[in-house]
């Protein structure tokens, strides 16, 4: 084994800590990492581990949400400027100048945001559960922020729910245009397109299958067909060329690539967990009215609803 993944291994045991992966990281990182999958998935795992320290290989708004979830546990991000753009477009006055032009109306925060944020919305979601979560209100309307098109995409599947979203979106995945998806189908006729619902409407309507990384992952397994378009960031392709080996995957277009989420190598990995840095902090009042909405969700997720 390559000596840095086994002084990995070893300070791992040593400290009583875990390392969760998001599933665009450096795919080099799942050889040290505990668990890897989508912002649902590790949440879930921050939330029950007994560790005493969390290294979150992803960005910014994951590492808070485990230490928010774990207030006292220590919380790594290997690199600080590992940030997320879309959780950038709203702060904490704009989801109140958000609030106010529509009152009355419950918030859904996409886990996308920050801790400020979630701490004056009603419920949190991810790309996972963002259906259940808006069907769980029994509401009319609800107001979704950041991500416009995760909040127009879970209006389309519910049918009978108002979703105001706000104006966010993430760079990456708002970038894939309806044009890029035509040519690409009809390079590859009969392929199946799987996307990420942070696809803007109009390409989201065009693929056979939309759901969060791990659901795209999951859908891949459990299908018999051997070539799939992918529309999402380009760790997922890396981890489903690794995994089936025998399928073909064509990436929606070239730099799908979140340079965020590229930031962590092993080498930080390793400083990250001998120095014990960068510690994650919340205010604590922030952060007890952030947990409420993220226990919301978590609650919400696992009662089985739909
Ligand atoms: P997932 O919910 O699929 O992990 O998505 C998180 C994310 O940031 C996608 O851009
Ligand atoms: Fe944020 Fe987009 Fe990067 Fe996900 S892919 S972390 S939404 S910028």
């Amino acid at each position: 084994m390559n000596e840095l993944i086994c002084k990995i291994q070893e300070l791992k045991k040593k400290k009583n800590a875990i390392i969760l992966a998001h599933c665009y990281q450096n795919i080099e990182i799942d050889d040290v990492a505990d668990y890897v999958g989508d912002s649902l998935y590790l949440s879930q795992m921050a939330a029950k581990t007994d560790a005493d320290i969390i290294v979150f290989a992803g960005v910014y708004f994951m590492a808070q949400t485990a230490k928010i979830l774990c207030p006292d546990k220590k919380v790594l991000l290997p690199d600080l400027k590992a940030g997320c753009a879309m959780a950038d477009m709203i702060n904490l006055q704009q989801l109140r100048n958000f609030k106010q032009k529509h009152p009355d109306i419950p918030t859904v925060c996409y886990i996308n945001s920050t801790a400020e944020v979630k701490s004056e919305c009603d419920i949190c979601c991810t790309s996972s559960n963002a259906v259940k979560i808006v069907e769980s209100l029994n509401t009319e309307k609800v107001l979704f922020a950041p991500d416009q098109n995760l909040g127009r995409w879970v209006e389309k599947q519910l049918g009978n729910v108002k979703v105001i979203t706000y104006s966010g979106y993430c760079p990456i995945h708002h970038n894939i245009t309806v044009q890029e998806v035509y040519t690409i189908k009809e390079n590859h006729p009969d392929v199946k397109l799987l996307a990420h619902p942070e696809c803007k409407e109009e390409v989201s309507a065009l693929a056979d299958y939309v759901g969060s990384t791990t659901g795209i992952m999951n859908f891949v397994k459990n299908s018999s067909e051997n070539k799939f378009i992918i529309a999402t960031e380009k760790g997922v392709v890396d981890r489903l060329k690794r995994d089936y080996p025998d399928k073909e995957f064509i990436i929606i277009k070239e730099n799908l690539i979140c340079d965020s989420m590229k930031l962590c190598s092993l080498q930080d990995i390793f400083n990250a967990l001998n120095n014990e840095t960068f510690e994650i902090e919340v205010n604590p009042d922030i952060s007890k009215k952030a947990h409420k909405c993220i226990d919301r969700m978590l609650e919400v997720s696992t009662a089985g609803v739909k």
